[in-house]
């Protein structure tokens, strides 16, 4: 089967799909022809669809891709670099969250979003694992802190350098520090062999997080989790991934509390010129 079609009518043989290929697999015979997979190029595509997003003219399809299925990008949606700013600086990681749960639906539109971002070799290895049960979600919070348990138990200093004697001694008077009473909890996981999957996950939560405030939700990394899931078998357990599979980044996830009203400050770039 032909990995592409090239619509004659509306190709201009403008080079954009040749130049931002990259696997580098779609060549011009001559200035007249239609541009065609180069031989052995079917093997090397790795399903981007560069070619079809960036044709001008809507001239390629990918048989995979359909250029009908590639919704156009809304230029009136593009933000200006003052929106884009605010935008990513007022991402806050939410730490009180309401009782109220999020919708399944809402939920799924948030990881429609994050499914998109980039992989290595857009393997796009993820997949995801939603606990929806907040019932759930306090008994995964209980098993990371039987695990700190175990640490401050036979490595005490390490334990308290990252302050989990006072996780420890705060869920036993009813505070969750480790998923913040968060009602959900969303985790990334994918074969733990895949070298790809470590930073697929953490690019996929970073576009959920920034997803979330726009539908009204508040996110926030799950470290201790996410440290727990690989090393403490009782709490990988209990969460049940598939067979083979690891955690690769976890965030919490409900209705925030409160709304943040400034930008807080950041340690100054340090950035060296060559
Ligand atoms: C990999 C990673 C793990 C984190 N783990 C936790 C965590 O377990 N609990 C928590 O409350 N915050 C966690 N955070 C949130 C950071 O503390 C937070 O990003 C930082 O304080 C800056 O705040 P901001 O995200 O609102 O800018 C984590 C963040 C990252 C990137």
């Amino acid at each position: 089967m032909k990995l592409f079609v090239v619509d004659g009518a509306r190709c201009t043989r403008c080079r954009a799909c040749i130049e931002e290929c990259p696997a580098r697999i779609i060549a011009l015979a001559d200035r007249r022809s239609l541009p065609e997979t180069v031989p052995g190029g079917e093997e090397r595509c790795i399903g981007c669809g560069h070619c079809v997003a960036v044709c001008p003219y809507g001239a390629l399809s990918l048989t995979a891709m359909p250029v009908e299925d590639c919704p156009l990008i809304g230029v009136d949606l593009v933000g200006n670099p003052g929106q884009a700013e605010q935008f990513l600086r007022a991402r806050r990681s939410i730490r009180a969250y309401k009782k109220q749960p999020v919708e399944r639906t809402t939920i799924e539109r948030l990881i429609e979003i994050a499914r998109h971002a980039p992989s290595g070799h857009n393997a796009q290895p993820l997949e995801w694992l939603v606990v929806h049960d907040e019932r759930q979600t306090r008994r995964l919070a209980g098993l990371v802190v039987d695990w700190m348990r175990g640490i401050l138990r036979d490595f005490p200093e390490q334990a308290k350098a990252v302050h989990m004697d006072l996780i420890i001694a705060g869920w036993e008077t009813g505070v969750d520090a480790v998923l913040r009473g968060a009602p959900h909890l969303i985790v990334c996981h994918a074969s733990k062999d895949n070298i790809m999957a470590r930073s697929a996950g953490t690019i996929a939560l970073a576009y959920l997080e920034l997803a979330a405030p726009s539908m009204g939700l508040g996110t926030c990394w799950a470290g201790f989790f996410d440290a727990a899931l690989g090393l403490y078998a009782p709490l990988a357990e209990a969460l049940g991934l598939p067979g083979g599979h690891g955690g690769f980044g976890a965030v919490m996830l409900g209705y925030p509390r409160h709304r943040y009203h400034r930008l807080p400050l950041r340690k100054p770039a340090k950035i060296t010129w060559r």
